[in-house]
């Protein structure tokens, strides 16, 4: 087990991470407190029932709302139930909300205990790979509008973050490749040691090895927090953790929300712009080889194939919420731990690099 101690400008907290984490140990944020657990239907029984009881034992008062992880139902009307939960059982401001589930839930979750009497106490248990390394980390909390994902949101950081790898166990494969694609970014953009390492423990993490897991979700968390303490509300370096999205965005959009998880646009919106940094950047063709091959273990076959059309999918970057203005901004990297923040850059090279 390893505790991270993470500071924000606006709140200091711990994330604890390892196995077998849900213990009343881990849970003395909720003693003698009003506690309100939101929980995904998906949680495999015994760890659900093992939370449940540590907090109602451990509550002044306790209730628990279980939701369908859908990004549908990462809504207002959702949020309505939570607040309207917290308000008919006569939760006070001196409450406190868990949140069980992926990154929906976390998300959601999130964002109830920040607007519920302006602001209340939240702890997250992330229950998916991407939810531990990516979600629960930064204090970014939302729901979805109808317009576009998480346009209703805040930031808003957790009371403390509790990320057990016995959790992974029985995710779908595509959630693994998911959160791998968010581990993989991380260490592409900041730090070449943790490459190597995923380099050579990549099959490892494929056939889901807790203990590789317990070393890559902290080392990933700490580096993904080293940005988020420089620059908690993404005025500047934080965008490097958008390393892959603007291509990816669009790849989600291609594919109508529908033929590429988001996990998967991810990964091939980081081979795109590995493609570009090498016209951009400087960065040599060994090492973006080097990328490419560790990005592909975490796609399937099916998909390395994939062509797209280059016009189509420039124009879908356009609808970019990061765009700035009629920018487009791209995050590319000089080197496998150094990334860099390029904008201006021309339709011709951009579409040169929407290739695999
Ligand atoms: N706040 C942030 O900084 C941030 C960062 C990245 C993503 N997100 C958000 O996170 C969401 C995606 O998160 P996600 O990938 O965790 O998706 P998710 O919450 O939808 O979970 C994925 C699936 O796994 C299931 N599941 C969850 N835990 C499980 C378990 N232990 N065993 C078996 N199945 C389980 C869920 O029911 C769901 O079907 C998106 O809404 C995205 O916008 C937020």
């Amino acid at each position: 087990m390893e505790i991270l101690n993470i500071k924000t400008a606006s709140k200091d907290y711990s994330v604890v991470v390892g196995k077998n984490l849900i213990q009343r140990d881990n849970f003395e944020e909720s003693k003698n407190r009003e506690v309100f657990l939101t929980v995904d239907e998906n949680i495999p029984e015994n760890l659900k029932q093992k939370v449940i009881r540590i907090l109602e034992e451990e509550a002044s008062k306790f209730s628990m709302l279980e939701i369908k992880a859908t990004e549908e139902n990462k809504s207002y009307s959702s949020l309505e139930v939570i607040h309207d939960s917290l308000i008919n059982a006569g939760y006070s401001r001196n409450c406190i909300l868990y949140a069980l589930g992926g990154g929906i839930i976390c998300d959601m979750t999130g964002f109830a205990a920040a607007t519920y009497q302006r602001g209340v106490d939240f702890v997250l248990i992330p229950s998916t790979l991407l939810s531990q390394v990516d979600a629960s980390v930064g204090g970014k909390t939302a729901i979805n509008h109808k317009i576009g994902k998480n346009m209703i949101g805040a930031f808003h950081q957790p009371t403390k973050v509790i990320s057990d790898v016995n959790f992974l166990m029985t995710l779908e494969p595509k959630e693994i490749r998911g959160g791998l694609a968010e581990i993989v970014k991380h260490a592409i953009i900041l730090d070449k040691k943790f490459f190597d390492w995923l380099e050579h423990n990549i099959e490892g993490l494929l056939a889901c090895d807790e203990g590789l897991y317990e070393y890559a979700v902290s080392k990933s968390i700490k580096l993904k927090e080293s940005v988020v303490s420089r620059d908690e509300t993404e005025k500047g370096i934080r965008k490097w953790l958008n390393f892959g999205h603007t291509f990816g965005h669009a790849i989600e959009i291609y594919g109508q929300y529908k033929q590429f998880s988001h996990g998967e646009a991810v990964a091939l919106g980081m081979m795109m712009a590995i493609n570009l940094s090498i016209k951009t950047s400087g960065l040599d063709i060994k090492s973006a080889t080097r990328i490419k091959e560790l990005v592909k273990n975490i796609l399937n076959e099916e998909l390395i194939e994939k062509q797209f059309n280059p016009e189509e999918l420039y124009k879908m970057m356009s609808s970019d919420k990061k765009k700035i203005g009629e920018v487009l901004n791209f995050i590319t990297v000089k080197d496998i731990g150094h990334a860099e923040i390029i904008k201006d850059i021309d339709s011709e090279t951009i579409l040169k690099s929407i290739t695999l």
